[in-house]
């Protein structure tokens, strides 16, 4: 009988003392520390980061003069980014996110891809045909091979659409269409 007395003493102690403590905790968090260090939850600070950038999105490339600004791709333009950085990162670009290049071993000097001063006043179709045919087909060096038989189509205008995307100062499509290309996407 002692000893369940003592057992609900006890208890009901412990009982109290939970519950006084879990008062004090909603008023004070601790009684050494200050509100902020404690029991406060404070919402998550939420940096502009790639990840947050590219949710919702195939991926981002950060503008190549200012590495602050992030660029969000869409399908096409993400995949013409992987094959910039397959193809045509050796001539068309110093540092780049991705690394160096041996543009400054190129004669002529191959136009940076993200040089809106030089391709933005190129059409789509006068793009496609370069890059398909290479320079000698339309009057410039033969530095610039042709990519229509390693490429397809598509892939073509993947890269268009990653250059216009990058494009500084940025591109403005003439008409209304996106993209300005009529593509199949793969199924
Ligand atoms: C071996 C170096 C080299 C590679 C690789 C290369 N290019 Fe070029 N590219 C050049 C050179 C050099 C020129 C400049 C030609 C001229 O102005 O006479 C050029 C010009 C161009 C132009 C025309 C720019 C203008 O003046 O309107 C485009 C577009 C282009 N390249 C796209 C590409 C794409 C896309 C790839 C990758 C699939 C690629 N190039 C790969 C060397 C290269």
């Amino acid at each position: 009988m002692k000893i369940l007395l003592i057992y609900l003493s006890v208890l009901v102690g412990c009982l109290g003392l939970a519950v006084l403590a879990s008062k004090s905790f909603t008023t004070t968090p601790c009684w050494c520390w200050s509100r902020d260090q404690g029991m406060v939850v404070k919402p998550k600070p939420h940096p502009v980061s790639n990840e947050y950038v590219s949710y919702g999105s195939y991926g981002s490339e950060s503008d190549w003069s200012n590495p602050e600004r992030i660029i969000p791709l869409d399908y096409d333009q993400a995949q013409g980014k992987r094959i910039f950085y397959q193809q045509c990162v050796w001539c068309h670009a110093d540092t780049t996110p991705a690394g160096p290049s041996n543009r400054s071993n190129v004669t002529p000097a191959p136009p940076l891809m993200n040089d809106g001063a030089v391709l933005n006043g190129e059409s789509d179709a006068s793009l496609q045909k370069i890059i398909a045919l290479g320079g000698s087909a339309v009057g410039k060096s033969a530095m610039m091979p042709p990519y229509g038989t390693s490429l397809t189509q598509d892939e073509i205008n993947d890269l268009i659409a990653y250059m216009r995307v990058i494009a500084v100062p940025e591109y403005h499509r003439p008409s209304g269409k996106v993209n300005g290309t009529w593509r199949s996407k793969p199924s």
